[in-house]
């Protein structure tokens, strides 16, 4: 009986021995394992995986250090303000996917209170560029994928999603839906165009079309959604509804104001687990300081 109690005892020792330098060897080596998502401590912050975009993020844990950090570290107002865009003028071309794209801008309209989706934004351009550039280097598969895209403006993001495959679905609000066809019609006519684009209203926190929500997308993308206090729960509440749990959301933001950013985050991190994309992932001739592009998927 003394040797069973005595084999027992050393068992038990070893594996707490074993379990405690299997500890020692994770922490040591930045090893956590959250939620079967595989996280590494890069510099004090956590580099995770987060839904179908391939590449690490940033975790985002507290909305007041990010808006800190990037407005102290990035220091976006020392950068060119729309570097990427000319809103003065009738079209913006950009090369893309193999496709010479020629986006049709409203100028004058920028000048009516509340419009801004009649002309292109960086971000745009910037999330457009990232989508190809992720897609190039098999850090995403939109092939046959459900893309919601909101706020689509001109629409140059939904069309670059088309270009890579997916079956898109681009909103706005009912009067910017006109321009929004147009660049459609303009860029989307080639006989090889991958996936599919088509253009539907939609306000945020309204009820969606079913269209929208069956199934529901495999992403939702936005560029340049996150510009005013007001409206950051309607649209918070619209990618809860949007959302499944195989749902990735890429967003990609223009950093004026730290507010705006820091309210958005907050919210956001009841709902969903936020990352920011390092801009080493972007595709390199676009990147910009006044820009931040965020993956989230639904907690
Ligand atoms: C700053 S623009 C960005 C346009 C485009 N995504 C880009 O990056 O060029 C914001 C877009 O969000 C749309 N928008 C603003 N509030 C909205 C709402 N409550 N519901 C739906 N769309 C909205 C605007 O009409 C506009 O197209």
């Amino acid at each position: 009986m003394l040797w069973v109690f005595l084999l027992y005892h050393r068992l038990k020792t070893m594996s707490f021995v074993v379990g405690l330098c299997v500890t020692i060897f994770s922490l040591s080596h930045g090893v956590v394992d959250m939620a079967g998502e595989r996280a590494e401590e890069e510099e004090g912050e956590k580099v995770v995986r987060m839904g179908s975009y391939g590449g690490m993020v940033q975790l985002v844990e507290d909305a007041t250090e990010e808006t800190m950090l990037l407005w102290g570290i990035q220091q976006p107002t020392f950068s060119q303000h729309n570097a990427f865009v000319s809103q003065s003028s009738h079209s913006l071309h950009l090369d893309s996917c193999g496709h010479s794209l020629s986006v049709l801008q409203s100028p004058s309209s920028l000048s009516t209170p509340g419009v801004t989706g009649a002309v292109m934004w960086d971000s745009g351009v910037i999330l457009g560029k990232f989508l190809e550039h992720a897609v190039d280097s098999g850090m995403l598969l939109l092939q046959g994928k459900k893309a919601v895209e909101l706020g689509s403006g001109c629409g140059l993001v939904g069309c670059i999603a088309a270009l890579l495959g997916a079956q898109v679905i681009l909103t706005d609000l009912p009067d910017r839906l006109k321009l929004l066809k147009k660049n459609i019609e303009a860029n989307l006519r080639h006989g090889d165009l991958r996936g599919s684009a088509k253009v539907n209203e939609f306000i945020w926190g309204d009820d969606p079309d079913p269209e929208l929500v069956e199934p529901l997308p495999d992403y939702v993308l936005g560029s340049d959604v996150i510009y005013s206090e007001g409206a950051v729960l309607d649209l918070l509440a619209t990618l809860l509804r949007l959302c499944g749990t195989h749902t990735t959301i890429i967003l990609a933001g223009e950093l004026r104001n730290d507010s705006v950013v820091e309210y958005f985050l907050e919210a956001a991190m009841k709902e969903f687990r936020v990352g920011r994309v390092d801009q080493t992932q972007w595709h390199p001739d676009y990147c910009s300081r006044r820009v931040v592009i965020y993956v989230l998927v639904k907690i």
